[in-house]
């Protein structure tokens, strides 16, 4: 018996696969559009100079590289508490260093598991992976409609419609800011009502921040945490530190579970242990001393928050200049809607020929699902990549 022949074909990742596939292309003038990492002008993803600087004084003091606790180093957590909640209680908010964002979802799905939840609802669209992290958790993936990509507006009537007849024992997901893919979140009055709605139905809230900062600030993008904070009594949020610290292959992300009647916290906590320790059974030890150390120095803590703010602001402007050299190209199509569009992405509406004849005939690759990281674009690229797409369009 050939036991490796019960193997099924798996499909390639529509993200990283692409990376994949970028790398193997030898055309000098390729573009990687694909994965959501924040380049600088030059093309390379960016190491912020307070990570570096961190690094520096990490390395100065030649401290080993033991195991960490299975939930991670207990000032790290704090600090990251601090900086996520301000003031907060312990015996009310649990926290769980994991290995990036991927590995809190995994958690969440977990846990969510063991209270009883059957279905998770996920908005349509949505980060890919999000189906695999639940589904792989023993979770029914659901959707709710997100955003009418015709009208570029987000479909409330029917996200509560779909939510109100969600059954009981289930989850909703909503991303916090810069939603991925769509470039889009709710306005104030949409959070609101999405919000009521969940609680009246007494559905469990998730919340999924990968983006803080790159939307209209750092404590801005923070409303919808507040918001959650101040609606339920129970929630989880899954945290990446990817892209706001620049740190992706370190694996930084985070689990916080709040319980304001403080009665589940230590259950929280050892059932997170419990799943942690029977996956990876500890988290990296590098990225996050990276960001306490930054977080426990008021210079580099005030030199992170600079550089953050300037590429929030590098990508505002890089979407007002891809929009008008869009419109100067001739292009009919009208992408104005891009420049409302919030962090690293918008969804340009191609098809999926027209977003493979864009990798094949130019070497430009973007997600399937039209998805263009809009900061890897540079004025280096950026007549390139317009004019590649004015061609698709012909
Ligand atoms: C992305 O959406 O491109 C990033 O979150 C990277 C990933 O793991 O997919």
């Amino acid at each position: 018996m050939n036991y490796l022949s019960n193997l099924k074909n798996k499909p390639i990742d529509p993200i990283l696969g692409l990376t994949v596939l970028f790398h193997e292309d030898t055309r000098p003038n390729k573009v990687n559009l694909g994965i959501g990492a924040y380049k600088s002008e030059d093309g390379e993803v960016v190491l912020f100079q307070s990570v570096h600087e961190a690094e520096r004084y990490l390395w100065e003091e030649k401290r080993s590289k033991s195991y960490l606790p299975i939930d991670g180093d207990i000032v790290f957590k704090e600090e990251i508490l601090k900086l996520i909640y301000g003031q907060y209680d312990p015996k009310t908010h649990f926290c769980a260093h994991t290995a990036g964002c991927t590995a809190a979802l995994k958690v969440s799905g977990n846990i969510l598991t063991s209270m009883g939840i059957q279905t998770i609802y996920l908005p349509d669209l949505t980060w890919q992976n999000h189906y695999l992290l639940y589904s792989m958790s023993g979770l029914k993936t659901e959707t709710y409609p997100y955003f009418d990509l015709e009208k570029k507006t987000l479909r409330l009537t029917e996200i509560l419609e779909v939510l109100k007849n969600a059954p009981e024992n289930s989850a909703v997901l909503m991303q916090v800011g810069c939603h991925n893919p769509v470039g889009r979140d709710p306005n104030e009055e949409e959070w609101e009502a999405i919000t009521n709605l969940i609680a009246e139905k007494n559905l469990f809230p998730i919340l999924d921040c990968a983006y803080q900062g790159f939307g209209d600030g750092f404590t801005e993008d923070a409303y919808p945490i507040r918001l959650y904070s101040s609606k339920f009594s129970q929630y989880f949020l899954c945290y990446s530190f990817s892209k706001n610290f620049g740190l992706y292959g370190e694996r930084v992300g985070a689990f916080f579970g709040i319980d304001k009647t403080g009665q589940f916290i230590d259950k929280l906590r050892d059932n997170t242990k419990h799943f942690i320790r029977g996956a990876y059974s500890s988290p990296g030890i590098h990225g996050s001393r990276i960001i306490k150390t930054i977080l426990q120095s008021s210079e580099l803590k005030a030199s992170w928050e600079e550089e953050l703010s300037e590429m929030q602001k590098r990508l505002r402007s890089l979407r007002c200049h891809f929009v008008e050299k869009l419109k100067a190209s001739g292009i009919s199509r009208n992408y104005d809607y891009i420049q409302k569009d919030k962090g690293l992405f918008s969804l340009m509406g191609l098809s999926k020929e027209q977003v493979i004849k864009l990798r094949e005939n130019f070497g430009v690759y973007i997600v399937e699902n039209s998805r263009i990281n809009i900061a890897a674009l540079s004025m280096a690229n950026l007549d390139y990549v317009v004019d590649a797409i004015k061609q698709i369009l012909n």
